[in-house]
């Protein structure tokens, strides 16, 4: 079973076109696929739930769909937290707040707060999120400290760097999701991704259900992750019960 799992959630606009109805109305769809998502996960036990809401180049979208998108994630956000609560889930976001209006940060910060202490799963929207600025804002925050004289430039490793990128306190995800048939990353968690299992999938996100969550836990299930080393390595390991 994976312990994370990130999922980039695509196909609203096509499922909606499928019916000749609005993108909008495929958003709205793609969020009750949201909630049985996190039902399923909370169920399975999934320990950390990471969602691509909104990449940081959707904003360059029709001005008409990302207003709708503010919308439908302002509702979402007033209705939902309270389940997610009483679930036990704890909720954050990452990505560049400072883009969203104030009444949305306002209820991230809230949700956030809120939520806390949960311990059922962690749920991460990644909202206004992209990988490539991720990543430019750990340097940045590294660089910060060498030019105040805390840091020198010798000790920035891959850890200390990783220790800097977004969901930093979680292990990274286990098996990443897309669906909507595209098989790439469209800047999602770059850094985080390394030595993630993929999984794609020709389902559009509103269709998203239990049935298709379970093939991919179960071709999960069926691969070898080897992080550089050998078959052999890995059978001796697992034998040990070396392995993280
Ligand atoms: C994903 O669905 C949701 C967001 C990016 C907000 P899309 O809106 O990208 O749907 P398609 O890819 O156009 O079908
Ligand atoms: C990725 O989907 C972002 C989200 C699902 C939030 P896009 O639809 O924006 O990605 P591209 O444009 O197909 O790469
Ligand atoms: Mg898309």
């Amino acid at each position: 079973m994976p312990g994370h799992i990130a999922i980039i959630m695509d196909g609203n606009g096509r499922w909606a076109q499928q019916r000749r109805r609005p993108r909008m109305i495929g958003h709205r769809a793609g969020a009750r696929a949201v909630n049985r998502t996190i039902e399923f996960c909370l169920e399975r036990g999934i320990a950390a739930l990471t969602l691509f809401a909104f990449s940081s180049e959707n904003w360059g979208r029709p001005q008409e769909e990302v207003d709708s998108l503010m919308k439908l994630f302002l509702g979402a956000l007033d209705r939902e937290v309270d389940e997610l609560h009483r679930r036990g889930v704890r909720v954050r976001f990452i990505g560049d707040r400072s883009r969203f209006s104030a009444g949305i940060v306002q209820r991230m910060d809230k949700a956030e707060q809120r939520t806390l202490a949960n311990a059922a799963m962690t749920l991460n929207i990644a909202a206004s999120y992209g990988g490539r600025q991720d990543i430019a804002l750990a340097a940045r925050a590294l660089a910060q400290q060498v030019a105040a004289g805390t840091l020198l430039p010798e000790q920035i490793d891959e850890q200390l760097l990783g220790r800097h990128v977004a969901l930093a306190d979680l292990p990274a995800p286990d098996l990443f999701i897309r669906t909507g048939g595209d098989t790439r990353i469209s800047n999602f968690l770059l850094w985080q991704l390394a030595y993630t299992e993929l999984w794609f999938s020709d389902v559009l996100w509103p269709d998203f259900d239990a049935t298709i969550l379970q093939q991919a836990l179960d071709d999960y299930a069926g691969r070898e992750r080897r992080f550089g080393l050998t078959s052999a390595q890995i059978a001796a390991d697992a034998a040990q019960g070396a392995l993280p």
